[in-house]
């Protein structure tokens, strides 16, 4: 699989029922064993859960909500230059607040009026069919801990941050949850390992890290270059592509490193169009009909 959970840390549960978080060894977390207790703390919270509990609340600690208030002031600040119009606005709507660190069930109660979406509790990776296909019933998995403190604009994993400001602000958009609802739907109609993983990779170039052109300006709409302090900055400096569906579900990318390639939309509208007729439509045979596609096109001059 090339989807975005592969970044997660393993949770495993012992046999006497220990939850243990494995950090790699470049983590910023891993010499800091407060940290590490932490983060198996927050795991443990997620694997109790079951749906249709209350969403656990972790009492976050001071470090942690300095941690959520200096990204959130950062990003907010770059999303004036660099992220779309849809994105700021749903983000406006959103009203996610700067000074404290919010909780899943609140982050759902503030989406819910706007595009339905709610929070489930993830401890880490969450499997293909859970995780896309709950999408179609506006849910979406998250995990709940925070990047280590000691580097508050880096994080190795898709932290609170990356699940609430990058997906959190898209999903309050009505066009963006509607493009979410439609990948669930196609990631339920999928079987077939290629079609899953055709599919992942044209989320991962969309709903991850797509841009759009608006007035002239490349902008953002992708969850992990706007939760990237980083990589926010960088991405008008990646290769850019037209939208292309059969090209991007057989690319390979590295999640490790900021995107060299990125698939540019001409605006929201084509970007629906594009993508969200690609969702709709999508199913096992999808792989084999952009590969007929592309060996029908003239090649480029
Ligand atoms: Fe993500």
């Amino acid at each position: 699989m090339f989807e975005e959970a592969q970044l997660y840390a393993p949770v495993t549960t012992g046999e006497d029922g220990s939850v243990t978080v494995h950090l790699d060894e470049g983590h910023p977390g891993f010499a800091d064993p407060a940290y590490r207790e932490r983060r198996n703390h927050i795991a443990s919270l997620a694997l109790e859960w079951a749906p249709g509990k209350p969403i656990p609340t972790v009492q976050y600690t001071e470090a942690e909500h300095e941690v959520w208030h200096t990204v959130r002031r950062e990003l907010a600040t770059k999303h004036e230059r660099l992220a779309c119009a849809e994105y700021r606005a749903a983000m406006e709507y959103l009203r996610l607040p700067f000074d404290r660190v919010p909780q899943l069930e609140e982050v759902g109660g503030l989406l819910g009026p706007l595009t339905g979406f709610t929070y489930h509790s993830a401890a880490g990776l969450v499997p293909f069919e859970e995780f896309y296909g709950s999408l179609a019933d506006g849910v979406f998995h998250s995990t709940q801990y925070l990047r280590h403190h000691a580097r508050p604009l880096y994080t190795p994993e898709p932290d609170l941050i990356h699940e609430v400001v990058g997906h959190g602000g898209t999903l309050a958009s009505p066009a963006f949850a509607e493009l979410n609802r439609a990948a669930g739907r196609a990631s339920r109609r999928l079987s077939t390992p290629e079609a899953r993983d055709f599919f992942a990779r044209v989320f991962w170039f969309t709903i991850e890290f797509g841009v759009v052109w608006e007035d002239g300006e490349l902008r953002a709409y992708g969850a992990g270059l706007l939760s990237s302090y980083g990589e926010i900055e960088e991405f008008r400096s990646a290769e850019l592509r037209p939208l292309d569906i059969g090209e991007m579900g057989v690319l390979d990318y590295d999640i490790t490193h900021y995107q060299p390639i990125l698939f540019a939309a001409e605006s929201v509208d084509q970007l629906m169009e594009v993508v969200g007729g690609f969702f709709e439509s999508c199913d096992d045979e999808a792989p084999a009909r952009y590969r007929s596609l592309q060996r029908a096109r003239p090649p480029a001059a």
